[in-house]
Parts: structure tokens; C-alpha cells; sequence
């Protein structure tokens, strides 16, 4: 039996600007993990089975468009595997879905760390395979994803990155000092490949003013790099809103996201924003550890299902 898991993340800086060539900041959130855990089986076939949602289902009767499907195809021509063992895999996160934390690199990322270590495939758990195989499976979910998501997942570290040809912009950050967030639910769910076609669409038809934005979230990504690096919690903060202030006129807020940005950062804490694709999912509070109850309460109050501490850089 073999269990491997991947974190969830959070975009700290330059969502939807960096579909567009522009820098961002994604990190892990090792707090909230997919586990898959693979399995030689005694009945024929290969099964997954995501026993949280009451689902198990045989590679032989998957839809080709389904996720898991390309998970298991990407992993078998990587692997140049003829043909399957007998194998049950099961499937499992406590990373909420489609609210921006990942969660479906994450449970990729899982599924192909197993299956290359239960089937002695280890070139493949290296982070950059892992990536672009995980790669692959998010075009499933997202369309055109930039890549930043599963860059990310498999690297389990916090990453500047830029979406370039031939090949993306990857750096690794060390963080100077560790950096404490609120992650907090909307309890609204949203489709990452919607909003992101939405936003498409508006700048097809605005181009100048949302290459404007983009540029804008881009400079921010970089000196939000710079301030994170240094541990600078006021630099960091201060660009976390004016972020949101942008993501705001990209039109992928929404009341819910507003209210809760504007609770955390009323209520006491150095920055907020939106964090992912947006219209709903989480957003993300810096804040000083001893506010860390003050302003859950805030945020439950105003309306968050869910808020959950993550340290950065620890
Ligand atoms: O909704 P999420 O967390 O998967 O984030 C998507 C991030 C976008 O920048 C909106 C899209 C992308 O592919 O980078």
C-alpha cells in the first residue's frame, strides 16, 4: 500500500494577470491536504474510490473528459506503462472544492505521487514531472490554466512565477520570517473556467484598460515577492489590498468576497483580498498572530462558513 498527499495553496499575488504573461505568488497550504493512497487489488481492473462522496468508479467506464481519467492516462504514458495491474486507488482531501485553493491539482498531484512510487516509477514524483503531468489534468478543469496552480501543489513551496514560452518562469522563495494568514470560506462556489473565459471576454472587448490592470497586478506580484522575502508585514499587506482594489475592477469580486475583505481588514488585520479565480471561494487575511481570534470572530460574523490559520515559511 501506498499513500502520498499535496497540499492546497492560496494566490497571494496576481491572479487572472498572470493567464495574461504576468507575474504572481502562490503558496502551499500545508494545513489542508489530498491524500491518495494506492493499492494492489483482487479483483480485476483499476478502481478509484473517493469514499467522502460515495463515488468509486473503474478506469474501464470512465468518461474520457473526466479528471481522474486524464490523471490515470497522463501517468501511463509518462510512465510508458502497457497495460494497468489491479489497483485500487482511493482518493481523499480535506481541500474544499472549486473555491480557490487548489484542490483539484492538489488531488492530480496526490494520485500521480502514488502511483509513481507504489508502481517504482520515482523519475516521475520528481517536482517538475509532477508538475507538467499535473499540468495536463488542469486543463480539465480550468481551459487555459497559467500554470501557477500546479507549479505550486508539486513544488510545495511559495513560487514567483511568470507564464512564458518556452517554458514558464519558476523561482522558488525562501521566506524570511513566517507570515501567518486567515484563510476564509464565502461558502460560495465558483467555476475557475468561467470566470476566467468571463475575464477573456472583457478584455477582448477593453483590451487597453485590462492590459492596464494586468500590469498593475504584475508590478504588485513583484514587490509583494520582495516583501515577503524580507518579511515585510506592512509592505505585504498594503499590496494584498490594493490587489483586491484591482481584482476588483477586473469584475471577479463579489458582495461576498467584499464583505469579508473589508471585515478582516476593519477588523484589524494588515492586508485582505480575494485569493484565485474569484465570484466566490476564499479569501486570505495577513494577520499578526494575537489577532488571529479577533478576527476569526470578525469573520465569522460576517458571513465566512469556514476560517482556517496557515503559516507561511514555516
Ligand atoms: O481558482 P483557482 O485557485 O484555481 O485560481 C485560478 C487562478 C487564475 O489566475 C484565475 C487562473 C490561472 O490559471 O492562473
Amino acid at each position: 500500500m501506498t499513500v502520498a498527499t499535496a497540499p492546497g495553496k492560496v494566490i497571494l499575488f496576481g491572479e487572472h494577470a498572470v493567464v495574461y504573461g504576468r507575474p504572481a505568488v502562490a503558496v502551499p497550504i500545508t494545513q489542508v491536504r489530498a491524500m491518495a493512497v494506492v493499492e494492489d487489488s483482487p479483483r480485476p481492473g483499476v478502481y478509484v474510490i473517493a469514499p467522502d462522496l460515495h463515488y468509486e468508479v473503474s478506469l474501464a467506464d470512465m468518461d474520457g473528459q473526466d479528471a481522474l481519467f486524464v490523471t490515470l492516462s497522463q501517468f501511463q504514458a509518462a510512465a510508458g506503462l502497457k497495460e494497468w495491474p489491479d489497483l485500487i486507488i482511493t482518493v481523499s482531501s480535506a481541500i474544499p472544492i472549486a473555491s480557490g485553493l487548489g484542490s483539484g491539482a492538489a488531488i492530480a498531484a496526490a494520485m500521480i505521487r502514488a502511483l509513481a512510487i507504489h508502481l517504482h516509477r520515482p523519475e516521475l514524483t520528481n517536482q517538475a514531472q509532477l508538475s507538467a503531468l499535473t499540468y495536463q489534468v488542469e486543463k480539465v478543469h480550468h481551459g487555459t490554466p497559467s500554470g501557477i496552480d500546479n507549479t505550486v501543489v508539486a513544488y510545495e513551496q511559495p513560487v514567483y512565477f511568470i507564464r512564458q514560452q518556452p517554458q514558464n518562469y519558476l523561482e522558488p522563495l525562501v521566506v524570511s520570517r513566517p507570515v501567518q494568514l486567515l484563510v476564509a470560506d464565502t461558502g460560495v462556489r465558483s467555476s475557475t473556467k468561467v470566470v476566467v473565459g468571463d475575464v477573456r471576454r472583457q478584455w477582448q472587448e477593453e483590451t487597453a484598460t485590462f492590459e492596464a490592470i494586468f500590469e498593475a497586478c504584475g508590478q504588485i506580484a513583484l514587490s509583494g515577492r520582495e516583501a515577503l522575502e524580507q518579511g515585510n508585514l506592512p509592505k505585504l499587506g498594503q499590496l494584498m489590498n490594493e490587489n483586491h482594489s484591482w481584482l476588483q475592477k477586473m469584475t471577479v469580486s463579489s458582495p461576498e468576497l467584499d464583505t469579508l475583505v473589508q471585515a478582516a481588514q476593519t477588523g484589524g488585520a494588515i492586508g485582505a483580498k480575494l485569493s484565485g479565480a474569484g465570484r466566490g471561494g476564499n479569501m486570505i487575511a495577513l494577520i499578526e498572530p494575537e489577532q488571529e481570534e479577533k478576527i476569526r470572530q470578525t469573520l465569522l460574523a460576517a458571513g465566512a462558513t469556514n476560517v482556517f490559520s496557515s503559516i507561511i515559511g514555516k
